[in-house]
């Protein structure tokens, strides 16, 4: 395994032993709920949104501490867009993880009331003064991760995706959307440590350009595992975005396409990091590995 492979398992480790402590324990008559949570929230995912986060974070000298505790909110919303993601008024998919999806580990409410409840258990974490000694600087990241989250963020490109008529799509309406369902979030992870410290505006802009072009890149390597990647390497079936007709890079530009794309955007995304020279290798790192990924 890579130097890197073996740094992102360890902080998905710390940020799984985090998310353990925060999420209730499952006890009393709304059991299954709180089971449900833990389920999806604690399942082995990469964890590559906390990642980005801390290592960002990292970068301007933010609080360890603070940064476990974002790193774990963030995980908190995607776990959540995960849940409701698979259902089936939407991917209807069953496996996610390599295991059971939650509503078929449970029930279509039970997943349902587990995402609501994991997005309001990410406003819980980033609300406590663990977070952050000042309250702004927590409304900030309650703010942030709001916007991202929703209608004009990741359940606003869920929306896009959804539509049932996608007749005249072009490569511009697919990028607003992947940047949308699955880019804004991303893009939170690389706020959060501007948010928590004090560094310049330029910082700022630095990681917004990484993280807006590493998101979409993102998307169509997730495209591109669907279209010819293996369920036994991402955990979740795969061949299926043709079938259900979405919109993806690799159904406009094709596989080739769609991979020259992706190698682009992580180029671009690289050269944003340029003023933070060899500090910023470890996120090249993950540059690289969001190309080269095979789950
Ligand atoms: C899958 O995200 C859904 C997308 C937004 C593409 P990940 O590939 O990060 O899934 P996990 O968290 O590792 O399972
Ligand atoms: C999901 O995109 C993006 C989310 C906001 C969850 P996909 O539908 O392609 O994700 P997978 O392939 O099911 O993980
Ligand atoms: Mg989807
Ligand atoms: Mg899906
Ligand atoms: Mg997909």
């Amino acid at each position: 395994m890579t130097e890197f492979l073996v740094q992102l398992e360890e902080a998905a480790d710390r940020v799984t032993v985090a998310l353990d402590a925060l999420l209730p324990r499952s006890d009393g008559p709304e059991a299954k709920v709180l089971e449900a949570m833990r389920y999806a929230a604690l399942g082995p995912g990469k964890r590559i949104r906390p990642f980005l986060a801390i290592e960002c974070g990292r970068l301007v000298h933010a609080e360890e501490r603070s940064l476990l505790r974002c790193a774990a909110a963030l995980e908190c919303v995607h776990a959540y867009s995960l849940i409701h993601d698979d259902l089936p008024c939407m991917d209807d998919d069953d496996v996610r993880r390599g295991r059971p999806t939650v509503h078929k580990e449970y029930d279509e409410a039970t997943a349902v009331l587990a995402g609501d409840a994991l997005l309001t258990l990410a406003f819980e974490i980033l609300a406590h003064p663990d977070t952050h000694g000042h309250s702004a600087r927590r409304c900030e990241l309650i703010a942030r991760i709001a916007a991202a989250a929703g209608a004009r963020g990741m359940v606003g490109g869920q929306m896009i995706d959804m539509a049932a008529d996608k007749s005249g799509w072009d490569i511009a309406t697919i990028t607003r959307m992947q940047r949308m369902k699955t880019g804004a979030l991303i893009s939170f992870a690389a706020e959060v440590g501007p948010i928590l410290s004090d560094c310049d505006a330029s910082v700022r802009r630095s990681f917004e350009g990484f993280a807006h072009d590493l998101g979409l890149a993102f998307q169509i390597t997730d495209d591109l595992l669907d279209a010819e990647g293996s369920s036994e390497e991402t955990g979740k079936r795969t061949g299926k975005d043709r079938g259900q007709g979405k919109a993806t890079f690799v159904g406009i530009l094709g596989v080739d396409g769609a991979k020259d794309q992706a190698r682009r955007l992580v180029a671009q995304a690289k050269d944003h990091l340029d003023p933070f020279g060899e500090r910023a290798e470890t996120l090249r790192q993950a540059a690289d590995y969001v190309l080269t990924r095979r789950a």
